[in-house]
């Protein structure tokens, strides 16, 4: 028997009795990937064994810390390992900042969320931004895999906040980089990288984006006058990830939907970004306050 099946907290059984690892899950590693950004390994085979390119988990450090929401970076089905990037922004990802081999996550609950749709389009464009460039990775991958032709585009602030380009590269036909200080490639984000591409002539038969609001909003924003359906991985605030609590609502369409049971994907040009990008803004101010402390 493992020891994340040994070693059992009773809070954890609140939450995972039907889905995820059954207790404490161990760390395999933990790697920084940029400053701010990095990747945590760790061993729930439960969850490897059944997760899908979209789909997320929740993880907590701690029976103090908050549910933390991570999309998943890769898996290893066989080894029974699941990888996150994750980006410290606050209180609960600076504690997931300080875990070595051997700690134990008190919560990891997943598989999450609905799979991402994926079909063979034609040419699709995987835009990935921050923790995002992680999470289009196993995306990239199965379009690959579904006979698509695979366009990666990956931006940050500069060239150093940048990583996994081999990592892309091996299951992308082309990876655009961009950067806000133009330290590498050609455009300064990854909307423009996108309005580039198309103006350049090439055809693209879907996007799908997944990073900071701003950035998806951005994206959504550039592909509308072109038509090219755009899904956008949405990152409310979630708290319990079973569509119980709300907090994850968001307007698409005119409808209210709860992103954890729902998306987290949904189609970029129907989500009310106003409200999203609103709700966010309150939350992250509340998470650096929460750090300072
Ligand atoms: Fe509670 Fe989605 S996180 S309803």
């Amino acid at each position: 028997m493992t020891d994340e099946k040994i070693i059992n907290s009773s809070n954890e059984h609140q939450h995972s009795h039907d889905y995820g690892e059954p207790g404490r899950v161990s760390v395999l590693r933990r790697d920084p990937l940029a400053p701010n950004l990095q990747l945590l390994t760790v061993r729930a085979p439960i969850v490897a064994s059944k997760i899908q390119p979209g789909q997320f988990v929740i993880v907590r450090v701690d029976e103090h810390s908050e549910r933390i929401p991570l999309t998943v970076a890769d898996w290893d089905r066989a080894d029974g390992s699941v990888s996150c990037v994750f980006m410290q922004v606050g209180t609960s990802t600076y504690k997931l900042g300080q875990l070595k081999a051997g700690d134990a996550l008190a919560t990891f609950v997943g598989p999450l969320g609905k799979p991402l749709e994926l079909d063979r389009w034609g040419t699709v464009a995987v835009a990935g931004g921050c923790y995002g460039i992680g999470s289009i990775y196993p995306v990239a991958r199965a379009l690959k895999e579904k006979g698509n032709r695979v366009i990666s585009i990956i931006e940050g602030r500069s060239k150093f906040l940048l990583y996994w380009l081999d990592r892309l590269e091996a299951v992308s036909d082309k990876v655009v980089i961009s950067t806000r200080d133009r330290s590498a490639g050609d455009s300064v984000d990854a909307p423009h990288a996108l309005k580039d591409l198309v103006t350049s002539g090439e055809r693209i038969d879907r996007v799908i984006a997944i990073g900071c609001t701003f950035m998806m909003y951005l994206m959504a924003e550039a592909t509308r006058p072109f038509s090219v359906k755009t899904i956008v991985s949405l990152n409310p605030i979630m708290i319990d990830g079973t569509g119980m609590c709300g907090a994850c609502r968001v307007s698409v369409g005119g409808e209210t939907k709860f992103a954890c049971v729902d998306g987290p994907d949904f189609d970029g040009h129907q989500v009310d970004w106003d409200l999203l990008l609103a709700r966010r803004k309150a939350y992250l101010n509340h998470e650096a306050d929460s750090a300072e402390r």
